[in-house]
């Protein structure tokens, strides 16, 4: 007891000293988002609690879990503190592959999928497919599409990196899935091993590869522009100012990326018409503060 003060004494005591304590973001402003891509739903402000859901309109969702790249659906939710609860996914598209060389005619065929080029293997044969590459790529994650059987896939990013997939009895066709964590280094081919199990046959119908440029980013920037939303991809940010404003020297680039790092140029969203120079608040936009006055 002794010398302690009513409680509400402390807190207007601290108000006082520290006003910002007395901002409370009730909106989020809308999120960045991928080039090629966006989420639902779009508004000018969302309120605590809101769930988005990033899509891609073109490319597959990609976003950086543990060291490895996940295809995800991704939900974020507006915090109390005006900020969402994490980052914009990329949508990447995967690399060009020719059609494969084979090791040999007689074990394969081509299998004639409906959109997909298929190689079969029938009873315990083997047969090597190589995917020549147009240049020198750094593989991030891939898929591998096989139809009904079982079989045996040792998928080979020369020389350095394989990797021996033992497939489960296939009953339907499917394509799996596969994140490389560990690769760092480039390669001209990729090269597949496959060897179905006796009594069993197994095609493989179409390998999709993911690759990463030389100026490459894991994760979108961390910082966002206030009055305006990000528009990323792996090696740029681009700004979009909202509406009533725009960027202070009509520039576009507000981020770029080298060697898995975010730069950023200094970019600013302004009000078109500068007039009135609002008070000088430090609450982030669309929060709602007590005005001083109200405080005193
Ligand atoms: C695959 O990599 C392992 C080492 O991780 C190596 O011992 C093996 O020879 C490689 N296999 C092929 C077919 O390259
Ligand atoms: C293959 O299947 C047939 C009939 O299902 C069986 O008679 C034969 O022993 C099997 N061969 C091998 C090598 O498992
Ligand atoms: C491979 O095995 C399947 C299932 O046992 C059989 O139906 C098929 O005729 C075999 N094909 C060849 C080329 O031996
Ligand atoms: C990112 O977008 C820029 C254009 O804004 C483009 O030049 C670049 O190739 C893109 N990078 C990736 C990794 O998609
Ligand atoms: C890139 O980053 C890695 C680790 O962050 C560092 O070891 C390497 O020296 C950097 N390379 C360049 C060219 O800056």
């Amino acid at each position: 007891m002794g010398l302690s003060f009513p409680p509400f004494l402390l807190l207007f005591g601290g108000v006082l000293l520290t006003p910002r304590l007395f901002c409370v973001a009730t909106y989020c402003p809308p999120p960045d988002f991928p080039e090629r891509g966006r989420y639902v739903p779009e508004k000018l402000k969302y309120e605590v609690g809101t769930q988005i859901q990033y899509f891609c309109t073109n490319g597959y969702p990609m976003d950086f879990i543990d060291n490895g790249w996940v295809i995800s659906v991704k939900n974020v939710a507006c915090q109390s503190s005006g900020e969402w609860s994490g980052q914009t996914l990329f949508c990447d598209i995967p690399i060009k592959l020719k059609n494969p060389i084979l090791s040999s005619d007689t074990d394969s065929k081509e299998l004639d999928g409906k959109e997909h080029k298929c190689f079969g293997y029938q009873n315990d044969t083997e047969e090597i497919l190589q995917f020549p590459l147009d240049d020198e790529l750094i593989p991030y994650a891939f898929f591998l599409c096989f139809t009904k059987g079982q079989g045996v896939f040792n998928i080979r990013f020369s020389p350095t990196w394989n990797f021996t997939y033992d497939t489960d009895i296939i009953k339907n066709s499917v394509c799996a899935y596969f994140s490389i964590d560990t690769y760092h280094s480039k390669t001209k081919s990729i090269t597949i091993e496959v060897s179905s199990k006796t009594n069993s046959s197994i095609a493989v119908c179409d390998m999709i590869v993911f690759s990463k440029d030389d100026n490459w980013c894991d994760h979108p920037p961390e910082y966002s522009a206030i009055n305006g939303q990000l528009e990323v991809n792996h090696s740029k940010a681009v700004l979009h100012c909202k509406e009533g404003f725009r960027e202070k020297e009509g520039r576009e680039v507000y981020a770029t990326c080298k060697n898995n790092t975010w730069s950023y140029l200094n970019l600013k969203c302004v009000d078109t018409q500068e007039n009135k120079k609002s008070l000088e608040l430090t609450c982030i936009a669309e929060s709602h503060c007590f005005p001083p006055s109200f405080i005193l």
